[in-house]
């Protein structure tokens, strides 16, 4: 069953996580009592220090990890296991060097079904689809190359299209862009802008860049240290509504955000590396939805 319009795409009620039972017996959690609603098609952004449960974060959306306590819906539905509407890309392209780009991405077709059991007879269709992906990425013509003939940026651009191309509801992207110079960056943030614009899928884009997060989500969730709690929510839309053009970056109103959300950050490395969170925990969802920018 779809979730009715008004229901959250992404739902996490109350989530906790220890990553095996002896740390849930001594309750060391890697993130605690995330509560966090996102709607169909919207972006998220989740900056936070390192370590503090980001990725963690991933693995309990994509179905990868079931939380120790609290529940998961994603679609309308609960997780119960790894979901197959999502497409993940992360730091490293982590690209096949012995398949082409093309045939990097097709694996996700040869692997999830429907479409491994269609694989051998629609494969023309799905490398024409491909083709048409990596052409909205600016890779006309690499198809047949192989990763090692691709520049780092370029790579990552072709794992962009291999998240894609089973046209996922939810797009996982864990640091996609960490690895690349701030020119590339911020083409592929203009490249993802446009792809999530007009295709419309859920986004959790990880990223430690504040300015990448401003620019393209429609809310950052700024996490604590370890455990990670949501401490933040900024809702982006009202200060800067989308379509957003690079231009945007260089205006008052997006440093102020920006800053904003550092000062955040600021505040959190300031606390002891054992330490509860400099600022309290985030309200239950029964709590008054959070005014923009304001800490939880
Ligand atoms: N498989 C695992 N088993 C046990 N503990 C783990 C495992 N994976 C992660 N952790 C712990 O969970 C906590 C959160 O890790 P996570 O990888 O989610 O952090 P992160 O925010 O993604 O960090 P980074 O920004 O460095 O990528 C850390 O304390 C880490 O040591
Ligand atoms: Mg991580």
């Amino acid at each position: 069953m779809r979730p009715s319009p008004l229901e959250p795409f992404v739902d996490f009620d109350d989530v906790w996580l220890a990553y095996n039972e002896e740390l849930l017996a001594a309750e060391q959690f890697a993130v605690e009592s995330i509560s966090l609603q996102a709607a169909p098609g919207e972006f998220i952004a989740i900056v936070g220090p390192s370590g503090c449960g980001k990725s963690t974060f991933m693995k309990l959306a994509t179905g990868l990890k079931m939380p120790s306590r609290g529940n998961i819906r994603i679609d309308g539905q609960p997780v119960k296991g790894p979901l197959k509407i999502t497409g993940m890309a992360f730091q490293s392209s982590s690209l096949l060097p012995w398949r082409t780009t093309l045939d990097n991405v097709l694996l996700p077709l040869e692997i999830v079904e429907p479409h491994r059991s269609n694989f051998r007879s629609k494969r023309k269709e799905y490398a024409d689809k491909a083709c048409r992906l990596l052409a909205a990425v600016g890779l006309d013509g690499y198809a047949d190359k192989f990763p090692w003939q691709l520049s780092g940026g370029m790579q990552q651009r072709a794992s962009i299209c291999r998240a894609l191309i089973h046209e996922p509801k939810m797009l996982l992207l864990d640091e996609p862009f960490g690895a690349l110079d701030a020119f590339t960056r911020e083409e592929l943030w203009c490249i993802l802008r446009d792809l999530w614009a007009e295709q419309q899928f859920n986004v959790i884009l990880v990223t430690h860049d504040l300015r990448e997060a401003v620019f393209l989500a429609d809310t950052v969730y700024v996490m604590s240290k370890s455990p990670g709690r949501m401490l933040a929510r900024r809702d982006i839309n009202a200060a800067l509504p989308h379509p957003r053009e690079l231009e945007v970056t260089y205006t008052k109103t997006f440093t102020d955000v920006v800053l904003e959300l550092r000062e955040h950050i600021g505040a959190i490395r300031k606390t002891p590396p054992t330490g509860t969170p400099a600022v309290s925990p985030a309200p239950r969802r029964e709590a008054p939805a959070v005014a923009a920018g304001s800490l939880r």
